[in-house]
């Protein structure tokens, strides 16, 4: 990856679909006015993508002010997620019928299993293989999926998940997961890029950010697209909507990702996934 990448830069899935590398996350926004403000904002500073989930709670919100934006829908990439992977087929159709509904979009573009349930997650994935052949998501994947929970889904689909959305900074390189997904051509999208903001002073990180004259939160997320990752940094203040979005003006030499490669410390804010039961 070079600098020349842009804001809107995409890559191609495996399904042949496009996303955009960059992107807005928006969990923890309020529903209502934080969340619509946010991502108008966003959509306005050159966001093309925008990262929700039943479970956060402002799909509304999102959908609306993908709207109200006046961009074209085909420039925009929205992502949602089916929260209740245990309740079967009728339940994951009918959660993805009233999450389309709440924001009010004709389609979105990725819909992802937010976290794999304990035993066989096909007959989830069969209801969004049937959603994506209805055109209503264009392209289906995972989240918080390990290996052996992607493993049933590409022998015995009948469509290959196409990204895996996994929690992924410096300090949690996940490299189970990102090798397995890198040999399968699954694309991954790393969430709490910025670590939640924890990991800020860190000398090693404050020096590569100050030799490039930018701030911790930006080299981070200039980490994760060389690394070859979409990225979806969450914040509802528009100067830090800005700054994440001001990173494609300068390029991580080998030698300062390797710095960052370095800074592995096993930092997690969510659950490991290779530590959720198959069966
Ligand atoms: N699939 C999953 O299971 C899963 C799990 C977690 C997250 N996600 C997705 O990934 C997105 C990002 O992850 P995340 O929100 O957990 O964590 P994150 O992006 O690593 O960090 C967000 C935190 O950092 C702050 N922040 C943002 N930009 C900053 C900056 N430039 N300087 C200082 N502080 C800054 C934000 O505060 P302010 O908002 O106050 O600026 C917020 O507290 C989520 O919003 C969500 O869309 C997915």
């Amino acid at each position: 990856m070079s600098i020349t990448l842009n804001i809107r830069s995409r890559i191609t899935l495996q399904d042949g679909n496009s996303m955009p590398l960059f992107g807005l996350g928006v969990w923890a926004a309020q529903s209502g006015k934080e969340t619509y403000d946010t991502t108008l904002y966003a959509l306005k500073t050159g966001y093309r993508h925008i990262d929700t989930a039943e479970m956060y709670g402002n799909e509304k919100d999102v959908g609306n002010a993908v709207i109200d934006s006046g961009l074209n829908r085909d420039e925009i990439f929205v992502t949602t997620k089916l929260w209740d992977s245990g309740l079967g087929y009728d339940h994951a159709l009918k959660a993805f019928d009233a999450s389309l509904k709440k924001m009010n979009l004709e389609y979105v573009d990725l819909y992802l299993i937010h976290w794999p349930e304990k035993g066989s997650q096909l007959d989830i994935w069969r209801a969004l293989e049937r959603i994506k052949k209805e055109g209503r998501s264009h392209s289906i994947g995972v989240s918080n999926f390990a290996p052996k929970h992607l493993k049933e889904l590409l022998v015995k689909g009948n469509e290959r998940p196409v990204v895996n959305q996994i929690e992924m900074s410096p300090f949690l390189q996940q490299k189970t997961i990102s090798s397995f997904c890198r040999t399968e051509n699954i694309h991954l999208t790393g969430y709490c890029p910025l670590a939640r903001g924890k990991r800020f002073d860190d000398p090693k990180l404050c020096r590569v950010a100050k030799g490039m004259k930018k701030t911790a939160a930006q080299v981070m997320i200039r980490w994760a697209l060389q690394s070859g990752h979409t990225v979806i940094p969450k914040s509802v203040r528009p100067e830090r909507i800005k700054e994440n979005s001001n990173v494609f003006d300068f390029n991580l030499n080998k030698e300062q990702m390797k710095i960052l490669d370095g800074l592995e410390q096993g930092l997690r804010f969510c659950p490991d996934p290779l530590e959720i039961p198959k069966n």
